[in-house]
């Protein structure tokens, strides 16, 4: 019998880990790549990614990574996915240590090593690019910290390119008047947007295509998964897994339409849960 059961080493076409191999490409997600490529190439220094949770900001810095790591003839990437650090000192040590730069005993030293590694790179005709997520939790030093950074600069061009993915935490605190300067830095953000329904559909086609599986939802049940999630990456892949899931455990090759309100049902998310 035809089941939706994959081979036992198939990667799962609904997980949600931040896989930039799984990364479909809307509109949204195509312009903030070309943005990003558009620093980093210009050297113009700083751009944001922002959006609410779930779609799609560390996945997208996830590719960027991978695919500017690829180029490090011109391009020299770190990546800090969590930023927890103690003091806007700490926060410069670590990034230091990303790109391999001595630690320091002050501030003054280890700024100034910082600065001496990015004009060496830019004599050698390269720019340093650091990616950071969860940009929401630095707190105001820190800020202060990423500005000083993009001093660094000559007369045509920032020494090193900073992207920082956040949820919208990060633009109520950038919008304070304290933080102008560093505002007034940034070149053309992007705001992620959740996907409309036939992006939707095209992202789950994708997934099926990039793991070899025979996309198992009809259209009728794409639309019942678009109307439970509003099109939030993470949580249709959350009803689509639990689907896929319950269809391979029933053995059939179509999801039909009670596996996908159940697991629609199921995959309701944390801040959906009421109080009993
Ligand atoms: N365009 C897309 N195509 C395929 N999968 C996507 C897309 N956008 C997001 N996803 C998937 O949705 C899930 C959530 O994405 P991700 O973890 O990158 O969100 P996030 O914006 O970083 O969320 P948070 O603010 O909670 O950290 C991931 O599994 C990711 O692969
Ligand atoms: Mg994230």
């Amino acid at each position: 019998m035809a089941t939706l059961l994959s081979r036992p080493t198939a990667r799962k076409p609904f997980l949600i880990s931040p896989d930039p191999s799984m990364l479909y490409m809307t509109p949204t997600l195509k312009t903030t790549l070309y943005k990003v490529d558009f620093v980093v190439e210009n050297r113009q220094g700083l751009t944001l990614i922002m959006g609410d949770a779930g779609l799609g900001k560390s996945s997208v810095l996830r590719l960027l990574l991978s695919r500017y790591s690829a180029r490090e003839e011109t391009v020299v990437t770190q990546l800090i996915p969590t930023p927890a650090f103690s003091s806007d000192f700490m926060f410069l040590k670590a990034i230091c240590a990303e790109f391999d730069i001595p630690g320091r005993r002050s501030m003054l030293a280890q700024l100034n090593e910082f600065r001496d590694y990015l004009m060496d790179l830019h004599s050698k005709g390269k720019t340093a690019l650091l990616l950071i997520d969860e940009a929401q939790k630095l707190p105001g030093k820190q800020l202060e910290m990423i500005r000083t950074l993009l001093n660094y600069e000559t007369s045509k061009e920032k020494l090193i390119q900073i992207v920082l993915a956040a949820q919208l935490e990060l633009r109520d605190k950038l919008r304070d008047k304290t933080k102008k300067a560093l505002r007034s830095r940034v070149f053309a953000p992007s705001l992620l947007a959740s996907m409309s329904v036939g992006e939707t559909k095209d992202m789950i086609a994708y997934r099926c295509e990039q793991v070899e599986i025979k996309n198992p939802f009809t259209d009728e049940a794409i639309e019942l998964i678009y109307t439970k999630t509003g099109g939030v990456p993470r949580q249709v892949l959350q009803v689509c897994a639990l689907s896929y899931d319950m269809g391979q455990r029933a053995g059939v090759e179509k999801l039909p339409m009670e596996i996908v309100e159940m697991a629609a049902q199921e995959a309701i998310y944390i801040d959906d849960l009421e109080d009993e």
